[in-house]
């Protein structure tokens, strides 16, 4: 039961409570910490006290009470020594970190037992774009059942869970404090270790839930609504950023191109099918930073150019059309021709692509050309892969949970957390 006033916000979850609250304000509103307080009927096990940075972009616990439940959680999150470390644990994977609730099961010995996304797009559809309060408000309904529902999925009861991975960031920060609490709370409830994954860790990592994914390393084309790159991948934990977009997301391009020519959202599939109608050539978009070198990726220059195209005309079915194939064809080129460059920069055979605008035709055809001419390889997850899901984030959470990586009671939830900040299983500094 979420609580809500005047901006603060209070989670009794299973009997346990977290209430947030930005430390300026501590003590000005005893009585909402009051009311909250009430809610749980005087059965405080421990208090958390959280703080966070002015860009409210971190959320880490400071002090907890040394009572009994404090003591057992502090034991559960020292690493095990090593040859007490299960290689394969039963792992509860949890991500929130924008618009998809989801809740995956994956068991280290037989892979994926459970998969559940629930899609909020209905919801945001109305808004022309994701509504981030909208969002945490639906994570805090889905969520809980949904975790009954995976573990159902999985035939597992909750003592069948050896740890918990929830996605910590990066994403909005609401929705994700959604996802790290109720993952925080139920390590806290069942006694398992938790850790907080970097969502495009997952993403990276996802293809390795298929048969026929290439090993390590490999170039990932990460493209999705909120994130545009190029990654080398040489191992779990070791990413290198070869490129990035200095602007918006090629999701993000897709969709603004696609509000412009009057479709809904999300605009990728329907600008997609518009696309497939319309002529080549008839407009030509420029191919965003293609003759400079580097592997950046800036697509608002595009979005402008399609802005100036079609300003003060009436656009019939067919230029309409038109222009959508022509937005299409300057990104599908753009996304080739980096990957190419960053498979050649690297040496590197295999080119993995990973998030939403992945499942855009044109460019699948068109990568799967390029790269085979190239003599490399190209792979493309299935598309529950490639869009948000917690089965990724549960396979990166066993990577990191099975080399020992544990956390204390911290509720962990940023904004922006930079990739390259990540190190191998094993050796987080967190
Ligand atoms: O990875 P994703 O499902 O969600 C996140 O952004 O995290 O990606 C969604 C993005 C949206 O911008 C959507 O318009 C785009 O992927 N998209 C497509 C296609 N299908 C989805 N863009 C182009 N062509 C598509 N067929
Ligand atoms: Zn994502």
């Amino acid at each position: 039961m979420p609580l809500d006033r005047g901006g603060l916000l209070a989670f009794p979850f299973l009997s346990g409570l977290l209430v947030e609250f930005p430390a300026a304000q501590f003590g000005q509103d005893a009585g909402f910490f009051a009311g909250a307080l009430e809610t749980t009927q005087g059965r405080v096990e421990i208090f958390v006290f959280a703080d966070t940075d002015a860009r409210h972009s971190y959320l880490d616990a400071r002090q907890n009470h040394p009572g009994r439940a404090g003591e057992r959680a502090r034991n559960c999150s020292d690493p095990p020594p090593e040859n007490q470390r299960p290689a394969f644990m039963m792992v509860l994977g949890i991500e929130t970190s924008c618009d998809e609730t989801a809740v995956a099961v994956f068991d280290g010995e037989r892979g994926l037992l459970a998969n559940r996304v629930f899609s909020q797009v209905e919801l945001h559809r109305a808004h022309g774009g994701v509504v981030p309060e909208l969002a945490s408000r639906e994570h805090i309904e889905r969520l809980l059942p949904m975790v009954g529902d995976a573990l159902a999925e999985a035939g597992l009861s909750p003592q069948a869970i050896d740890g918990i991975a929830y996605t910590a960031g990066p994403g909005l920060i609401g929705a994700l404090l959604v996802g790290a609490c109720l993952g925080r709370a139920l390590g806290y409830a069942w006694d398992v270790p938790v850790v907080g994954v970097h969502h495009l860790e997952g993403h990276l990592l996802a293809p390795a839930l298929e048969p026929g994914a290439p090993d390590f390393p490999f170039v990932a084309l990460q493209v999705s609504g909120g994130h545009t790159m190029l990654v080398e991948v040489a191992g779990v934990g070791r990413y290198r950023v070869l490129g990035e977009t200095q602007d918006d997301a090629a999701g993000e391009a897709f969709d603004k191109t696609a509000k412009l020519l009057g479709l809904g959202y999300p605009g990728g599939p329907a600008l997609a099918r518009l696309a497939e109608q319309g002529r080549d050539g008839e407009f030509e978009f420029p191919r965003p930073m293609l003759d400079r070198p580097g592997l950046d990726f800036s697509f608002s220059g595009l979005k402008t150019a399609v802005v100036v195209a079609v300003r003060g005309r009436t656009l019939d079915e067919a230029a309409r059309a038109d222009v959508a194939r022509g937005f299409e064809n300057a990104m599908v080129e753009t996304l080739v021709a980096k990957s190419l460059r960053a498979l050649r920069q690297t040496g590197l055979g295999a080119l993995v692509v990973a998030g939403g605008v992945g499942a855009n035709l044109r460019l699948r055809g068109a990568l799967a050309k390029a790269v085979a001419a190239a003599g490399s390889r190209v792979f493309f997850p299935r598309p529950e892969f490639c869009t948000d899901n917690a089965a990724m984030i549960a396979l990166a959470g066993h990577h990191r949970l099975a080399a020992g990586e544990r956390e204390g009671l911290a509720v962990r939830a940023r904004a922006r957390w930079p990739l390259e900040e990540l190190h191998p299983p094993g050796e987080a500094t967190h």
